[in-house]
């Protein structure tokens, strides 16, 4: 048995879903340890596409446990949406494959319109978020105010926290004008839902700590990218949660020494959903012919994406701040065309080279990057999934990331499909149990 954590190098949708996806046949339990419906992952199986918000990519295998761990903020709205439309496409998503965290916190129906509020205060200063709550939702959380699925088995004790909420919010909303939140509409409401989701609430601490200590294997599902994270990101261009590798213990309720191994995902140039700092962004018609090639559109919320060349900076300092051990780099056959691809060696500020990656979003917002340009290859990559068909200056360039970001890349994904992959084994072997990934049923 051995337990693999899978996590964004950079500023999310680096292709967690395809990867976590693509690996599962080797786990027993997917477990996702923080974030909400913010998170969209788009997967591909046989020409079908799937896009998953808060229910862990591993729920398209069958018989694998899906866990919603106590770092996530769940709108159960969201969630019976999500499941829904799964099971419409022949999913199975009874309580048989799902777990949700006592611990999990609820997106309440005043979080969207806290968070409205607060980013219409920002104006021009806005961090562009999914408007999904998430951000209230955590704040909550941390001031101790939180509604969590647990409370949903005491209808009493869900009303004294409605309540209690919006005693607290009731000023807020007055000083900007909104009607007052109707405590009895919402307790109705959630009653509801209570009822629909307790069959899925468990406890998932002791639940992970029977599942490991009966052999079986957890793979740890981040969601958004380590950029993103609310310590380590780009503050306060961020989310609220921890995606982090740290997250993933505190966000089941697993020890740190339960993660054997780290993954990190990583995409072949640099994307970034809503506002803050991009270094190597292209505001260009290279720029756009990435976004149109790489179809860079946000999947839950359909906003373009900014993308710009790989920052070798940024996904350096990713790689040490989590201990990522492999990294999978993800679309590369997005560059195919380019006569030239550029790659981000580091950074001046101030004229002065700076020795690591700031997190200051104000310094971050100024420094100049240096740039490496390597010749692009010829021929298209989509598809391929033997090491040896991969072009040689393709090659080169992959070496060349592996030196500057100081980490092996141990898959390389070729497309959308789950087959669009190459694995390369010695790298790949030390994290994943590959004959349980090859067997037969697992394409
Ligand atoms: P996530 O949030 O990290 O799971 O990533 P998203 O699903 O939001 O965004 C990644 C997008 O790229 C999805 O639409 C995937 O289908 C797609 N994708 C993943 N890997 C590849 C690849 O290697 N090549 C191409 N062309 N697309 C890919
Ligand atoms: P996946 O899991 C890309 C971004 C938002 C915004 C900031 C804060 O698909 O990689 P939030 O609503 O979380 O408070 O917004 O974080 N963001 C993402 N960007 N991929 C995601 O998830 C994201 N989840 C949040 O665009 O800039
Ligand atoms: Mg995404």
């Amino acid at each position: 048995m051995a337990n693999l954590l899978v996590l964004g190098t950079q500023w999310g949708d680096e292709g967690k879903g395809k990867i976590v996806d693509l690996l599962t046949p080797a786990f027993d339990v997917v477990a996702r340890f923080q974030g909400g419906h913010n998170a969209g992952h788009t997967v591909y199986v046989k020409g079908k596409k799937v896009v998953l918000h808060l229910i862990p990519s591993g729920i398209l295998r069958a018989g694998t446990l899906c866990v919603i761990g106590n770092g996530l903020v769940i709108s159960p709205p969201a969630f019976f949406k999500e499941a829904g439309d799964l099971e419409a496409q022949g999913v199975d998503i009874g309580p048989g494959r799902i777990a949700v965290s006592r611990g999990a916190h609820l997106i309440m129906p005043w979080h969207p319109l806290v968070e409205k509020i607060s980013e219409d205060r920002r104006g021009e200063k806005k961090i562009g978020t999914t408007c999904r709550g998430i951000g209230p939702a955590y704040e909550d959380k941390a001031a101790r105010l939180g509604v969590r699925a647990g409370d949903l088995a005491d209808l009493r004790i869900l009303r004294e926290k409605i309540e209690e909420n919006i005693a607290a919010k009731d000023p807020v909303f007055r000083a900007f004008g909104l009607p007052p939140l109707d405590a009895e509409a919402i307790f109705r409401e959630y009653a509801d839902w209570a009822a629909k989701l307790g069959p899925y609430v468990r406890d998932v601490p002791e639940l992970l700590h029977e599942r490991m200590a009966r052999g079986e294997s957890v793979l740890f599902e981040g969601a958004q990218g380590a950029l993103l994270d609310i310590d380590h990101g780009t503050y306060p261009f961020v989310t609220s949660s921890s995606s982090t590798a740290g997250g993933a213990a505190t966000g089941l309720g697993v020890g740190p020494k339960t993660i054997h191994g780290i993954l990190g995902i990583t995409k072949a140039y640099t994307t970034r959903v809503g506002s803050g700092p991009f270094p190597t962004e292209l505001r260009d018609e290279i720029g756009k012919g990435i976004a149109a090639c790489g179809d860079e559109f946000g999947a839950s919320t359909g906003r373009p994406r900014r993308c710009g060349w790989f920052d070798a900076v940024a996904v350096r300092y990713a790689c040490r701040t989590n201990g990522v051990d492999r990294i999978a780099l993800t679309k590369p056959d997005v560059l195919a065309g380019l006569s030239e691809i550029a790659v981000c060696t580091g950074y001046r500020y101030k004229g002065r080279r700076l020795s690591s990656f700031p997190t200051e979003s104000w310094i971050l917002e100024d420094v100049v990057p240096e740039f490496r340009t390597l010749p692009g290859w010829a021929g298209s990559l989509r598809g391929i999934s033997d090491l040896g068909a991969l072009p040689r200056t393709f090659v080169d360039y992959v070496r060349v990331l592996e030196d500057l970001v100081e980490t092996r890349v141990a898959i390389i994904s070729t497309g959308v499909e789950r087959g669009d992959t190459v694995l390369i084994d010695e790298e790949l072997g030390g994290l994943v149990d590959l004959a349980r990934l090859r067997a037969p049923g697992a394409a």
